[in-house]
Parts: structure tokens; C-alpha cells; sequence
């Protein structure tokens, strides 16, 4: 049997890798609901989630991760989405959940999505962001990450920071640090709120909508109960922090695109802004 391989065989063994390598996501997600609506298919390349009028689908990950860096691409419903929904966050299992939030609320053809961000901490939310994109999310996939540490949360838009939470326990502000959680998402009808906050509903005659994931990286985190975090050497995204060319483009975004901030609603906190808003 000396020689080379013939070819088929070459193929075979690189197939079969692709298959079992990181980029499966059969090893990293699991699909919760739809009835057969969210399909991992593509060997593993790709999930897709659809909602038609019967019912929406949604996925979760296998592991539990308390802290980490993740990354996904995502590609949104195209075309007439208002009133659908996409969800993608980190939540806890416990009733005192914390919560990393990104939701992306669909529009008629043509008209911007929105999205949504929220953090919840001991089963308290009420912290809501949003904001317009700088590119059309259904063209194409775009990364979409949270970064998950000790010190701060960041959601990141194909790597440009567009939030941060501090920390800032010192000041008496929970911070979601000692729970594990599980990366969930769903696509979803919510014509109640999601578009013109509920004005234009779902048009059916468009269904199935479609939202599509790929190249889900969680290479970095501390994957729970396992005490190590990952298997990468690389650990400085647990110390990480915005630094002064993040802290420019958060500006930025903030400046161009948010759409709500709730910390300049004063008129929805009559008795004082959160006290994170203060600091
Ligand atoms: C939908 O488009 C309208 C009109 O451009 C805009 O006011 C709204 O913010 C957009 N997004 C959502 C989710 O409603």
C-alpha cells in the first residue's frame, strides 16, 4: 500500500473532517422548537430558521458558557420582514436569569431593521438600546458577537463595538457574573410591537421567512462547570476592554445610528434614570 493516496480518498478524509471540525454546528447547537422549520444543513455549514403563520423555530447551544467571546453570522429575513423577529442572546435558567440581548426587528421592503439590545441582571431588564445598521443585514451575513467578561459586556457589529456594560458592582449595580449561559435564538411573530412599534404587521403572503447562521466561533470561553476556559491559549478576551479606537467607534455608532437609549428616557423613569445612567 505504498505511494500516494488516490484521490477519492483524499477527498473522503477532507470531507469527513470538515464534517467533525470546529466548523460544525451540529457540534455546538441544538435545535429546541419548530417542527421541522430549523434545519442544520449544508454538513453542518449552516443553520436556517424559518416562521410561517403555524409556528416560528429557534436553536440553542449544546454547552452552557459562563463568560466568553462569541461570534455568529447571521443573515436576516430579506424582503417584506416587519413584524418578524430574530432573536439571538445569552440567558441564565435560573428565575433571577441574567440576559445579553440582540433582537432584530424586520421591516417592509426597503425600510430599516432595528436592532434591539437589552441586559438583564437578576431577572431585571428594562436597560434597552437600539439602533440602525450601516448596511443592509438581509444582503448578506454579517458577525454579530457578544464579548462576555468580568469586567464589561459588548455586543459588536462585524467587530465594530455598538454597547458596553461596565461592571460596575463597586457602585452597587448587578452584574451578570455568577450564573452560567446558554447562547439561545429564534425567529419569531411579533406584530404586536416589533415594527413602528407595532403599527405594521406581518404580511403572510410572504411565509416561510427565512434567517440563516454560519461560522459560529466559541472558541473563547469558559465553558461551564468545566473549571478551564476553552482550549485556545489565547485568553486575554477575559481581561479585554474597549480601548480609545473602540471607545471612538462606539461614539460613532451612538452619534449616526442609535435609534433609543433608555438612559435619555427620563420620561419613562419619572423618579431618577437608572443609576448606571449617572455615572
Ligand atoms: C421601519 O421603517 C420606519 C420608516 O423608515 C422606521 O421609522 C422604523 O424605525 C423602521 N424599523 C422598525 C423596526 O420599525
Amino acid at each position: 500500500m505504498a505511494g500516494s493516496p488516490p484521490l477519492c480518498w483524499v477527498v473522503l478524509v477532507v470531507c469527513l473532517l470538515g464534517f467533525a471540525g470546529a466548523g460544525n454546528l451540529n457540534k455546538e447547537l441544538e435545535i429546541t422548537w419548530g417542527g421541522g422549520r430549523a434545519k442544520i444543513v449544508n454538513g453542518g455549514r449552516m443553520l436556517t430558521l424559518s416562521l410561517d403563520k403555524g409556528s416560528g423555530s429557534g436553536f440553542q447551544s449544546r454547552n452552557q458558557y459562563l463568560f466568553g467571546k462569541i461570534d455568529m453570522q447571521i443573515k436576516l429575513v430579506a424582503g417584506n420582514s416587519a413584524g418578524t423577529v430574530t432573536t439571538y442572546y445569552l440567558r441564565s435558567e435560573k428565575s433571577k436569569w441574567d440576559e445579553i440581548d440582540f433582537e432584530f426587528l424586520g421591516n417592509l421592503s426597503g425600510e430599516p431593521y432595528i436592532v434591539h439590545t437589552n441586559i438583564y441582571t437578576q431577572g431585571k431588564g428594562d436597560r434597552e438600546q437600539q439602533f440602525y445598521l450601516w448596511f443592509d443585514p438581509t444582503a448578506d451575513f454579517h458577525t454579530y458577537s457578544f464579548l462576555w467578561n468580568p469586567q464589561t459586556i459588548i455586543f459588536y457589529v462585524d467587530g465594530t463595538p455598538i454597547r458596553e456594560f461596565k461592571n460596575m458592582e463597586s457602585l452597587g449595580i448587578p452584574f451578570p457574573k455568577r450564573q452560567p449561559m446558554r447562547l439561545q435564538s429564534s425567529l419569531w411573530n411579533a406584530d404586536h410591537w416589533a415594527t413602528r412599534g407595532g403599527r405594521v404587521k406581518t404580511d403572510w403572503s410572504n411565509a416561510p421567512f427565512t434567517a440563516a447562521y454560519r461560522n459560529m466561533n466559541a472558541d473563547r470561553t469558559c465553558i461551564w462547570p468545566s473549571s478551564s476556559c476553552s482550549s485556545s491559549k489565547d485568553h486575554s478576551w477575559l481581561s479585554q476592554r474597549l480601548d480609545s479606537a473602540g471607545h471612538r467607534k462606539l461614539k460613532w455608532v451612538r452619534r449616526n445610528y442609535m435609534v433609543y437609549d433608555y438612559c435619555a428616557d427620563s420620561k419613562r423613569f419619572p423618579h431618577g434614570l437608572p443609576p448606571e445612567c449617572n455615572v
